[in-house]
């Protein structure tokens, strides 16, 4: 089995770690293509070193530019790689821009993916992220989904249930894996106290109106506020001649390393963030999160009532600051998981046959059908009465994967 894993961003990095460790400690090589589309050394070099993970076998070199030429620079660049190491599978995480590129590479040249945290929804189509992981999940032949929710999502897409598979997410096996780490830290950041953690890089949030309104309002904020700055946001700061009134009241980092950055999440008062990674983060570490943007994908958090969402409005930021100090974050069990995704996903990526069935996949890939079961009576008797694939069984309210052979009656099936 021939594994390929494709990645370009920072949080990819983050989240494929876990996978390449696990890899690693079975003795497993994989090729690892970087795209290049994070190429600073504290976005990217910076994690290779931190995490002990092998150097990139290829570096596609693409840098920054709009989505589109990211993308088509990825196809052009990853396509001959493909020819060459003919890969059984391609694994790609999220929803970046390489994302995308590397799973259309893939599904061009008939080679199966493996999506690493399918199945999330913001159900904004705005943001380029959404756009981005709708249309891989779609393309990809193994989904693994990071929470219930995120499998709900798939199979009301009409997704097959067989191709989709609950393994939590893999933030919560990276935080696990440096969580002895974090309290005797030797960092000059140590010695902060009292703090508010800061990170804002989103596109939505980084065009001139929305950055100004954002950073005004933070700048009423009376609280230290620690920030380890984006390029992106740095950027659009100094543009918008910003960047010296924040860098005089705030703390300003430059990105920082994972372990680092996990040290100050762990030793904040709560986070301001509109990062998707930083909300499973903040959950996993029991910290309060306050999400300055319209929408998450993020909705676990949200609706457990540690992670507030603010919107545009002044006063809901500043009130959701002062009501997530307040919060005291405690469960029984993490919604993003246990700590053993990578080693669940490893699992089913040796052990499943994920031949590609090109045409296929996709023809049996829509929603046929919603039916109220009448009788009790076996999935079996139901799908050969009906000529269909039981997809999903909704009971008491919750979705089920049909992995039982049972249909009772008041339950709702959805058929493929
Ligand atoms: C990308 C992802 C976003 C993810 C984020 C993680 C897409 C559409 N967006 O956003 O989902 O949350 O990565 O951080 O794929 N830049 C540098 N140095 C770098 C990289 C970028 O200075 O190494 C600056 C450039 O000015 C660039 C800008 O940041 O134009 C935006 O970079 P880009 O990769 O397009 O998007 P991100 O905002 O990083
Ligand atoms: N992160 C980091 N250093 C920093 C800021 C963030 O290592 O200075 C990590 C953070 O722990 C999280 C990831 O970067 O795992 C999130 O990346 P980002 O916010 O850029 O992307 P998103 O998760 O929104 O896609």
């Amino acid at each position: 089995m021939k594994l390929l894993i494709s990645a370009g961003t920072r949080p990819e990095i983050i989240k494929l770690f876990p996978i390449m460790k696990e890899l690693d400690r079975r003795g497993i090589d994989y090729v690892f293509v970087w795209t290049g589309q994070h190429y600073d050394k504290n976005l990217f070099e910076i994690f290779i070193k931190e995490f002990n993970i092998k150097k990139p076998d290829f570096n596609l070199m693409i840098g920054s530019g709009d989505h589109a030429t990211q993308t088509y620079k990825i196809i052009k660049r990853l396509s001959p790689i493909i020819k060459e190491e003919r890969p059984d599978i391609v694994i790609v995480q999220g929803d970046t821009n390489s994302c995308l590129a590397s799973a259309l590479t893939a599904v061009k040249m008939k080679i199966p993916i493996a999506h690493v945290e399918a199945g999330l929804r913001s159900f904004d189509m705005r943001m380029p992220e959404e756009i981005n992981r709708r249309v891989v999940d779609h393309i990809s032949q193994a989904l693994f989904a990071p929470t219930e929710n995120a499998a709900r999502n798939l199979i009301l897409e009409g997704i097959d249930s067989s191709r989709i598979f609950l393994t939590g997410n893999t933030i919560v096996d990276a935080v696990k894996f440096f969580e002895n780490k974090l309290d005797c830290y030797t960092y000059e950041i140590k010695d902060l106290r009292n703090y508010i953690l800061l990170t804002i890089h989103r596109e939505e949030n980084t065009n001139k109106k929305r950055l100004k309104f954002i950073f005004e309002t933070l700048l009423e904020v009376e609280d230290e506020i620690v920030f380890p700055i984006h390029p992106r946001t740095k950027r659009a700061l100094i543009k918008a001649g910003l960047y010296d009134k924040i860098k005089r009241k705030f703390i300003i980092k430059e990105p920082l390393g994972y372990v680092e950055f996990l040290c100050l999440l762990k030793n904040c008062n709560i986070v301001v963030t509109d990062s998707g990674g930083v909300q499973e983060e903040a959950l996993t570490l029991k910290k309060p999160c306050v999400t300055i943007r319209e929408n998450t994908e993020r909705v676990e958090s949200i609706l457990m009532g540690f992670n507030i969402l603010t919107g545009y409005s002044k006063d809901r930021i500043l009130n959701a600051i002062e009501e997530a100090k307040r919060i005291k974050v405690n469960y029984d069990k993490n919604p993003y998981g246990d700590g053993n995704a990578a080693k669940k996903i490893v699992d089913i990526l040796l052990n499943k046959d994920f031949d590609i069935q090109h045409i296929n996949f996709l023809e049996r890939n829509f929603l046929r059908g919603v039916r109220l079961i009448y009788e009790d009576i076996s999935v079996n008797e139901f799908e050969s009465k009906n000529k269909c694939k039981v997809n999903a069984i909704i009971r008491n309210g919750k979705i089920l994967i049909p992995s039982n052979s049972k249909l009772f009656r008041g339950d709702i099936v959805i058929y493929l």
